[in-house]
């Protein structure tokens, strides 16, 4: 399903399978980080670079500017809550990215300060993901769902136009190209490993990325 015929949530779901195999990523960087095996310092500016524009600025400045104020006003949850926890979490994120910056910078100059700036880059970079793996998991299974229930036709279709407006706004098409792009190279070079047996779910960049 083209992104143009989804609804608004799972917009954002197609969106969290993105941001979930840009985790994954992240994580066998860390790994390979950790074993003392090949530090790849580009990778990990573009994955900073990817969760910066497309995690945050894309996806959580959707549900924190356009979501979570239109279910509170709709009262479709019995308390804000779970609203603050999210945007919490958010800004936890948010903090994460910076430091993850800061580590790339002392990184990049080498020898043993880089060495261990590419280990705290590592130590952050896991604790970032599993950070938004539960933070995922908590809106796609439970938050989205009761969203779902909630919202009539015209709520969605109100919805569905006001993140129409939003991705305009904060990302022209080209800028939009390259976080798609970021992901893809990233996917290419850090791929999840093959489980045979699995039943295969759709590339995560047929969907959201690829709009
Ligand atoms: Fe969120
Ligand atoms: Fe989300």
């Amino acid at each position: 399903m083209a992104e143009h015929e989804m609804g608004p949530i799972e917009v954002l779901v197609a969106e969290h399978r993105v941001i979930g195999a840009v985790l994954g990523c992240m994580e066998r960087m860390a790994s390979r980080i950790e074993e003392g095996g090949t530090a790849d310092l580009e990778s990990a500016r573009r994955a900073v670079e990817f969760m910066n524009g497309y995690a945050d600025r894309l996806h959580h400045e959707k549900e924190e500017a356009i979501l979570f104020p239109t279910l509170g006003r709709l009262g479709i949850l019995s308390s804000n809550r779970p609203f603050v926890m999210m945007c919490h979490e958010h800004e936890m994120g948010r903090a994460h990215l910076r430091r993850m910056g800061k580590f790339l910078d002392s990184w990049s100059a080498g020898g043993a300060a880089g060495r261990q700036a590419a280990l705290s880059f590592a130590a952050d970079a896991r604790s970032y993901a599993s950070l938004f793996r539960e933070h995922i998991r908590r809106e796609d299974d439970e938050l989205f769902p009761a969203v779902h229930r909630a919202l009539h036709r015209d709520d969605l279709s109100v919805l569905a136009d006001a993140f129409d407006s939003a991705d305009r706004e904060s990302l022209r098409p080209d800028a939009r190209e390259r976080l798609t792009e970021l992901a893809r190279t990233l996917l290419d070079r850090w791929p999840a490993p093959e489980e045979p047996d699995a039943e295969k779910p759709d590339p995560p960049l047929s969907r959201a990325a690829r709009a």
